[in-house]
């Protein structure tokens, strides 16, 4: 049987970081997973390599768009490569089987009678190719806050608003079609209140794949990216089925409008089937901010590869962030973890009890008895590990397997076989061969269940037990307690995680190797490292004067519905009638951070409506690198109302 997974398709503007590698390191461990199951498991990843902003990078590395988007979509492939993943299709949306089945896909929905010629003028976001609607020109973007721009064009559009019922019928339907709960009641939400057509080419950008027979128009970025995971796979067969449709869209949860809404009703317009399921996970963070090129605040994989593995990143990011939820990344964490649970605990079983069937019975696996204890929690584990990967509960799946593992820890306490080796005891060798088959097949069975996650390491310690078959080969339907055959001969042992004794040198290390791959990524998007930046240029007092800055007090603080960045805040400038102001800093500090703050406030600025609420005013805010915004404030206290001059 067929499963059929994929990873977004990532945009060549900004190199690989941890964020990419994430989804990707996910999809990786789904696909081993089912794989173990017993499915014959394809992925497909790829690079979005379409619209303006790709194009405008190019241009600002002095390459051509082609030869810019072939370095990058070369550096993303490297990656994966790199963090030996196992991708199947890595496909580009600059391929040409890729335009003829984004081409068929729009033929099928306008013979269908869902496209229609119209034109658009409104606001355009070029980073996150979105169209804002009940946008004034200059309105931010309401997912990066980028200022949008006015286009207006002849365009085709789809009748998106036609798919209302049948999209909240399909949520009804599958529940599970779009994961987590949370996000599903989100696009339930959304969709509920109405869905307005569509823009799906475009007639004034060249840097697109072109409508058969409708020049000029190219489609919108969306439209072609999306096909992708049909054009990876088009034609292709596994066992006699199709491929298609795909059982598994892992994303990221900034993408699930265009994952759950707009895809959906694409295929249901050209009568295709639909994907299974859509799990969108949560952002990584580094130091409580989305990483991300705008903010300045990425982590690459390649240093902590090289440094510690890429079997421990893999850990940490599923053992310390909870799937679905936004987690943090940080090198101390990663190494606590790497110490404690990898170097301490799986590394340590093994070579504890390899050693011991080294030293006490010459390396072979001895004839063990029912494993005491140890056979039924092994054999609960198998269930509840499997149960846990399958509804994509990673960290719990983990927390699981170590609770098995600790178990055998205590029970090779208890036993004390360096005690039986040495006992008189009639039964004393009998006793020593259980303890150590019994600790032996735990070990296998934690080390299969940990295959998915660990790949390399259980590899490893797969080849030190003296397994004959490879760890790959392995099915949870042949893993029940007993598998380990006595009279078999381990192999070489040798550490597999050597414990970090110096966190520090080993984190300069990984930092000194970002700062290298930095830069190489810099010249490889055609960047030269940040200048210096010359101040702006220098005003009149006069021009200073015009501005009007003064001290407010927040009153009250809420978060904008739909936004992750705007805070509707009501402020006591001194005026009697407290100003609504909205403020791009909900991402950077909560409610019960501002209510009875004092802070600065731009207080003449024209009126503006941000997500249609009219702000009077902007709060005034430092930030590094476009990094989280940190409010202006006093030590001294200061009145309401005072004005800074
Ligand atoms: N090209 C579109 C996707 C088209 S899919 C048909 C796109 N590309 S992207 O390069 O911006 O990648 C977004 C995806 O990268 C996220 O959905 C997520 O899978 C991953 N991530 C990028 N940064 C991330 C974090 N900081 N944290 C978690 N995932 C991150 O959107």
């Amino acid at each position: 049987m067929k499963y059929y997974l994929t990873t977004p398709i990532y945009y060549v503007n900004a190199a690989p970081h941890i964020g990419h590698a994430y989804t990707t390191i996910v999809a990786d461990l789904y696909k081993r997973f089912k794989t173990m199951q017993g499915y014959h498991a394809v992925l497909t990843t790829g690079s979005d390599e379409h619209g303006v902003n790709v194009e405008r990078s190019a241009e600002r590395a002095g390459k051509s768009t082609l030869e810019f988007t072939d370095a990058v979509s070369a550096e993303f492939q490297r990656q994966w490569q790199m963090l030996g993943l196992q991708i199947d299709h890595f496909q580009r949306t600059t391929s040409p089987q890729h335009a003829r089945v984004v081409n068929d896909l729009f033929k099928r929905c306008r013979e269908n009678g869902y496209v229609y010629k119209g034109s658009y003028t409104g606001q355009y976001c070029i980073f996150d190719n979105l169209y804002v609607n009940d946008a004034k020109p200059g309105d931010p973007c309401p997912d990066c806050g980028r200022p949008t721009e006015t286009i207006t064009e002849e365009n085709f559009f789809f009748k998106l608003s036609a798919f209302q019922d049948d999209l909240l019928k399909l949520y009804e339907r599958e529940p599970d079609f779009i994961q987590p709960e949370t996000r599903r009641n989100e696009v339930i939400s959304f969709v509920k209140g109405g869905l307005t057509d569509l823009s799906v080419t475009r007639s004034n950008i060249k840097w697109g794949i072109p409508v058969d027979g409708e020049a000029p128009h190219v489609f919108y970025v969306w439209f072609d990216a999306l096909s992708t995971y049909m054009s990876a796979v088009a034609g292709e067969k596994v066992d006699g089925e199709d491929l298609w449709p795909a059982d598994l869209h892992l994303i990221g949860k900034e993408i699930v409008r265009f994952h759950a809404i707009y895809w959906p009703a694409f295929l249901m317009a050209a009568g295709l089937p639909l994907p299974k399921r859509i799990f969108a996970h949560g952002w990584l963070m580094f130091e409580n901010d989305k990483m991300s090129k705008s903010r300045g605040n990425i982590v690459r994989s390649e240093p902590i590869q090289k440094v510690m593995g890429a079997d421990a990143l893999r850990y940490f990011l599923l053992r310390e962030v909870v799937f679905g939820q936004d987690g943090s990344f940080s090198y101390d964490a990663l190494i606590g973890r790497y110490n404690s649970d990898l170097a301490n605990g799986l590394g340590n079983l093994a070579s504890r009890t390899l050693t011991m069937i080294n030293q006490y019975r010459e390396g072979v696996i001895p004839a063990g008895g029912e494993g005491g204890a140890i056979a039924p929690l092994a054999a609960q584990t198998i269930q509840t590990a499997q149960t846990a990967y399958d509804k994509f509960e990673f960290s719990k799946c983990l927390e699981t397997i170590w609770g098995l593992i600790s178990a055998v820890d205590k029970f090779i306490v208890e036993r004390a076989p360096w005690k039986l080796a040495r006992s008189s005891e009639a039964d004393a060798p009998a006793q020593l061969d259980d303890t150590l088959y019994t600790a032996a097949e735990a070990l296998r069975v934690v080390t299969a269940l940990l295959y998915p996650v660990l790949p390399e390491s259980t590899r490893k310690i797969w080849s030190q037990l003296g397994m004959p078959e490879p760890i790959e080969s392995v099915r949870f339907e042949s893993l029940a307690w007993g598998g380990l055959q006595a009279g078999q001969k381990i192999g070489e042992i040798a550490g597999v995680f050597p414990r970090i004794d110096d966190p520090k040198k080993a984190i300069d290390k990984m930092r000194e190797l970002e700062a290298e791959v930095t830069a190489a990524q810099l010249v490889l998007m055609g960047k030269k490292p940040e200048p210096v930046v010359e101040g702006p240029a220098k005003i009149a007092i006069d021009d200073f004067l015009k501005v009007d800055l003064r001290v407010g007090l927040v009153l009250t603080a809420q978060p904008v519905k739909k936004s992750d960045k705007l805070m509707h805040l009501t402020v006591d400038l001194g005026e009697g009638t407290p100003r609504t102001i909205v403020a791009g800093i909900a991402e950077a500090y909560g409610p019960a951070d501002l209510i009875g703050r004092k802070v600065v406030i731009v207080a003449n600025l024209q009126p503006r409506k941000l997500k249609g609420i009219e702000s009077n005013g902007m709060i005034v805010a430092a930030s590094v690198n476009d990094g989280k915004p940190v409010l202006a404030a006093f030590l001294e206290d200061i009145p309401v109302g005072a004005r800074l001059k």
